[in-house]
């Protein structure tokens, strides 16, 4: 399992304090792997990973970071660089950010249509040939991109949303990731929360996204219904149903759990004492099938940019 502090402004205002708590108790949990992008706060996340950081051994844990995002000083979307050029530049100045020589998983955020995969990855392999990054992950491509990227350099992990209620990578890309031995990170696992339980309409997330608006958000949370009453019946909370979810997929299948705060993270921890029964797989199965979801998971423009939803991909 892996929890990053979402302390940088993806999903609403963070106590600085508080963030680095909570990478504390994960760390002290047992948790290696702390996943971060670059645009996650411009910069701010990775910031605060280095002030987590300080004073514990860095070959302790596992820093997996994304790039390629572009964003102006308020924050907007411009899209995506993921040029040679591009990915040496953003990795000198995160290797800054973060106080470290080395990144252990370097990923664009989003294929860069623009650029043949080719090139994005020859040059993080460089950068491993130059020992600045240990290896290279994916994030949200599909499954033709995945197997281009694999022959120039191996994968080590596509990191994609899949959770309960976000399945489209069954078809062909979670094939195709194994066929390949690649690793998979999830996110995603709880809906941006939809899945915890603890939903308020008030967040900031829910924004524009199909999945969060009016009859769709009704609808979902009507699924979230049905695994509030089996996750009583296990003891557990609703988050804790979606993440052990997720962790019965496979060994192969890492969830990465976002927390704020304390309290989160331990009950996102809880999950791991959660064992579904095969008959309890069968019940969210049904209670919560495949296609269950309405709307789609990004807005239509961060729809357009991801190529693992290309029609290709659905197929099996
Ligand atoms: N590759 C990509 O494109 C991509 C995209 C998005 C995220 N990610 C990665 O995935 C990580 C997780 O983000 P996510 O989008 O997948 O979020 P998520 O885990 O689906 O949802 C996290 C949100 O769920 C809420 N929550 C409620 N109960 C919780 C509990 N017990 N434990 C943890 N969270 C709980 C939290 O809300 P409160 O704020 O109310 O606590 C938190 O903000 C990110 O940190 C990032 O590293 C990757």
């Amino acid at each position: 399992m892996i929890t990053r502090s979402l302390g940088s402004d993806l999903y609403g205002p963070a106590d600085e304090k508080e963030s680095i708590a909570t990478i504390h108790a994960a760390l002290d949990a047992g948790i290696t792997l702390l996943d971060t992008g670059d645009y996650y706060g411009m910069g701010h996340n990775e910031m605060l990973l280095r002030d987590a950081l300080r004073g514990r051994k860095r070959e302790s844990v596992v820093l997996s970071v994304k790039f390629g995002a572009l964003r102006d000083p308020e924050g907007a979307w411009l899209g995506v660089d993921a040029r040679a050029a591009a990915v040496k530049t953003f990795l000198a100045y995160s290797l800054r950010r973060l106080g470290t020589d080395y990144v252990d998983i370097y990923r664009p955020g989003r294929f860069n249509p623009a650029v043949p995969i080719e090139e994005t990855v020859g040059a993080v392999a460089e950068m491993i040939q130059a020992g600045h990054v240990r290896y290279v992950g994916l994030s949200e491509v599909g499954a033709d991109t995945l197997r281009k990227a694999h022959a120039v350099h191996p994968i080590s992990d596509l990191q994609i949303e899949y959770s309960l209620i976000s399945r489209g990578l069954e078809a062909k890309i979670l094939p195709t990731v194994r066929s390949l031995g690649v690793g998979l990170t999830a996110y995603g696992v709880l809906s941006r929360g939809l899945l915890s339980g603890h939903w308020s309409t008030e967040r900031p997330v829910a924004k524009g996204v199909p999945r969060f608006k009016g009859e769709n958000l009704e609808h979902n949370l009507s699924l979230v219904d049905a695994l509030r009453s089996m996750a009583k019946a296990k003891g557990a909370s609703v988050a804790q149903l979606a993440i052990a979810w997720v962790l019965s997929r496979g060994d192969d299948i890492v969830p990465l759990v976002g927390a704020r705060r304390r309290d989160r993270l331990s009950e996102a921890l809880g999950a791991l004492d959660v064992t579904l029964t095969p008959e309890d797989l069968a019940r969210l199965e049904k209670a919560v099938p495949p296609d269950a979801a309405a709307g789609d998971r990004y807005d239509a423009g961060q729809m357009a940019m991801l190529d693992s939803e290309k029609a290709t991909n659905s197929v099996v």
